[in-house]
């Protein structure tokens, strides 16, 4: 029986499915905080006790908790098609084969976390690093969706100049700080997950005043949004390519309407569902934050090396001019044909 094989364009398309649907699970996440039910299944892995799934005569928490697990199985079994899938492609890469991986433990860890923030009956700081650890998540299946889209002869390299690629990367750091204490404002505000005033079990809060964190969640946008508008003036004045100024564009537009929904939430009471709306916003945002440092490398095909060519090769006149290049480059800059790989 022939080994199975899949296309490297096949692996991609299992790559975006895997980053949808850890993008879509932070958001139905949300949802089963949002609509109070986040104890609806007070075990884990059972829903109650001595049963895996919640039955017609249990409570609509219960049964809003259950399907959000079965979405954590969709997303298990996207994680692990996508590490099945790096072991069968061909050819293998071992960049796609790492960050796959990543996603397998990023999962278990999640799995793990999750039955703490049922144990510890959704206590802030856990809630917050089930939030957090989702969009780490992420990051990881949108570098994979992005790697794999790579040709296998090349490599990436950066496309700008190396301050506004560290702009980049000071943007996906600022984008981090905005998730971090939008999920300290949202542990100290209402939406804790429990049944609310019905509850048998009750949820912490974070001892802080709403106003003052999200007085600072606020501050922490207003400076992403400075940078974020100062790389889309660098990246102007740079020419730079067009796909980055349209992520760019993408990213500022995703901002400014994120934060106009953020006050409208804060100044009506953060009702549920705008609160839904936000947490989706939110995952766009960082999303296409990613995008634009991703954005900023491009592939180049890899020159064959000196020293990786088959002896028998050396006489192919295909590839003399190359080797004649390389050598002339090399003897150029002293340098040994190890010195002159890319
Ligand atoms: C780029 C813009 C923004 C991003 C990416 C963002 C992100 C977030 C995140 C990740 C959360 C936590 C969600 C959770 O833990 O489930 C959050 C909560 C919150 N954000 Fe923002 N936010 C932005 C702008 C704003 C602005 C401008 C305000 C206005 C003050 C605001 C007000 C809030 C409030 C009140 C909460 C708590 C909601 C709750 O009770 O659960 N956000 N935000």
């Amino acid at each position: 029986m022939g080994r199975l094989r899949i296309s490297p364009r096949a692996y991609r398309q299992v790559t975006l499915a895997a980053a949808i649907l850890l993008a879509l699970i932070i958001v139905t996440g949300a949802a089963v905080r949002l609509t109070g039910s986040g104890l609806g299944c007070p075990e884990w892995p059972n829903c109650t006790s001595g049963r895996l799934t919640a039955g017609a005569s249990d409570d609509v928490h219960a049964k809003i908790e259950f399907a959000n697990r079965m979405v954590t199985g969709l997303v298990s079994l996207g994680v692990i098609v996508a590490v099945l899938g790096s072991l069968f492609r061909m050819p293998r890469r071992r960049d796609l084969i790492w960050l796959s991986l990543g996603l397998v433990v990023g999962v278990i860890a999640q799995a793990l976390l999750g039955a703490l923030v049922v144990e510890e009956l959704l206590s802030p700081p856990f809630v917050m690093g089930h939030f957090l650890l989702s969009a780490v998540l992420l990051a990881d299946a949108m570098v994979l969706y992005h790697r794999a889209g790579l040709p296998d002869d090349a490599r990436s390299r950066p496309a700008v100049s190396s301050s506004t690629l560290w702009l980049g990367r000071v943007l996906v750091l600022s984008a981090s700080v905005v998730l971090v204490t939008g999920t300290v404002v949202t542990g100290a505000g209402p939406h804790s997950g429990d049944a609310g005033s019905n509850a048998k079990l009750k949820a912490t809060r974070l001892d802080i005043a709403v106003p003052e964190v999200a007085r600072i969640h606020g501050t922490t946008v207003m400076v992403f949004l400075g940078l974020s508008l100062v790389t889309l003036w660098i990246v102007t004045r740079q020419h730079g390519n067009r796909r980055l100024l349209q992520r760019l564009g993408l990213l500022l537009a995703l901002i400014v309407a994120q934060g106009a929904l953020g006050y409208t939430q804060y100044f009506n009471g953060v009702p549920a569902l705008l609160v839904g709306f936000h947490v989706a916003g939110a995952t766009a945002v960082f999303s296409a934050t990613l995008a634009v440092l991703l954005a900023m490398y491009e592939p180049v095909r890899r020159r064959p090396r000196l020293s990786d060519t088959d002896p028998s090769q050396l006489s192919n006149p295909d590839l003399l001019p190359t080797l004649h290049k390389e050598t002339q480059a090399g003897v150029a800059s002293g340098a040994t044909p190890q010195q002159m790989s890319p």
